[in-house]
């Protein structure tokens, strides 16, 4: 029996989401082979509704879920302050001058999260009203950053399609890039936008020799390149190269802090002194300018400095995951193990009438029968994703053991559903 205690209302989202998200209501068939009906725009949360008091809770739902240690605790506690909006606090000097070293940059500015450093990156780059950025149709600034591009920037987006390994066709990009300008039907082209790793395709590292065609076609037509690098330093990690040599691709980088490298806030937005003198305009008209930020970029400067070097920690322990679903006794789950470059999991359920959220539900859930099979309870949390996926995302809050036992957890779901599928045949 479940000791599920979800709330009225979690247990009808659930239900509304389950309705939403099942791949077999929105799946088509052609010429024999199933495909998947992409649904990026309704993916949802899952339950995180506690049961039992013992259970032990693994948190895959996102990067962003860390908190921070004692050390980062204590070097906030500590920090040197100043009114950053006058320029004056040290810490958060200091922390800019290190990011800009690191991304091999003129400068870096410290702003309040991805999505804003990603807004005022372009607005930036794109100064007059109708200016025109290309982006990927799966990218976080498309399609999770309510279009403040067009809502608050008065910029607009034209989309290339995004491939599985984040990248696009280079000969799609070009194909739409303006060059009517002045004419006055159309808006002039001036940036592209990449994703690095790329988020909804699973944390996928872009090739460098990619970044370096881009570029060279965006220097062609005097374009700009913004790359929302957000995880970029698994990236750098993946590759084994420092995250200068991926930049320097770019004109301009996002790298958030708040993700993979656990500070509680902040991300980095680096590029030209000109860009960032510009970035700090936009950066205040938007209301991020912070007083004394040195309390965050305490926490910011620990996570430049001693947390890149762990991610690689996340990357294995992902991947170990990603292959004992594979392994699993009952088929049901199905993973691109080639595609597990950095610290996400993506992968489909193949139980019949069993949608993400209802899969999320189940490894949320602690059952009687769960703790004397294993011994004790593990609420494993994760995201129903896009297409029909379910998403895991490792961080520093997620040891190996943690990866074991999840792993195990997921083993149990996946009996519990064959089991269950055999009675109702
Ligand atoms: C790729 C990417 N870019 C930008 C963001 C936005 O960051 P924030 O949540 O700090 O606004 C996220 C957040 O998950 C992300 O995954």
């Amino acid at each position: 029996m479940t000791s599920t205690t979800l709330s009225a209302p979690t247990r009808s989202f659930l239900h509304y989401l389950s309705r939403r998200a099942n791949p077999f209501k929105h799946r088509h068939h052609q010429a024999g082979v199933t495909h998947f009906v992409r649904c990026y725009y309704e993916s949802g949360k899952p339950a995180t509704g506690c049961q039992s008091e013992s259970a032990r809770t693994i948190d895959l739902r996102s990067d962003t879920v860390t908190k921070p240690g004692p050390l980062m605790r204590r070097a906030m506690s500590e920090a040197k302050v100043g009114d950053d909006v006058f320029g004056e606090d040290p810490t958060v000097n200091e922390l800019q001058k290190q990011a800009a070293e690191l991304f091999g940059m003129e400068s870096a500015l410290f702003c309040p999260t991805g999505t804003m450093s990603n807004l005022i990156a372009v607005m930036v780059h794109c100064r007059e009203r109708g200016d025109e950025m290309i982006v990927g149709d799966l990218s976080h600034l498309h399609i999770y950053e309510q279009g403040g591009s067009a809502q608050l920037a008065g910029v607009h987006s034209t989309t290339v399609t995004n491939f599985p390994d984040g990248t696009f066709d280079l000969d799609q990009l070009e194909s739409k890039i303006r060059h009517g300008y002045p004419d006055a039907h159309y808006p002039r082209s001036r940036l592209v936008c990449v994703e690095n790793t790329h988020n909804i395709q699973g944390g996928r590292v872009l090739p460098l020799a990619f970044l370096k065609e881009l570029r060279s076609l965006a220097d062609k037509y005097g374009l700009m390149v913004h790359m929302d690098g957000a995880r970029v330093m698994n990236a750098a990690v993946t590759l084994g190269v420092p995250p200068s040599t991926i930049l320097q691709h770019c004109h301009t980088v996002s790298v958030c802090l708040s993700k993979g490298l656990g500070a509680p806030v902040g991300t980095m937005l680096g590029g030209p002194q000109d860009f960032v003198k510009q970035a700090v305009r936009a950066r205040k008209a938007l209301g991020g300018g912070m007083r004394q930020a040195g309390i965050l970029a305490a926490a910011g400067k620990l996570a430049l400095s001693d947390m890149v070097g762990r991610l690689q920690k996340d990357h294995r322990n992902a991947r170990s995951f990603a292959q004992a679903l594979l392994q699993c006794d009952s088929p049901v789950y199905q993973v691109d193990l080639a595609a597990v470059e950095t610290n996400i999991v993506r992968f489909r359920v193949c139980a019949e009438g069993i949608s993400p959220a209802e899969l999320c539900e189940r490894a949320a859930a602690v059952s009687e029968d769960e703790e004397r099979a294993l011994g004790q309870g593990v609420r494993v949390l994760m995201f129903p994703h896009v297409a029909g996926s379910v998403r895991a995302v490792w961080h520093v809050g997620i040891s190996k053991e943690d990866t074991q036992l999840a792993a195990q957890k997921m083993q149990f779901v996946a009996q519990q559903l064959t089991r269950e599928r055999a009675r109702a045949h």
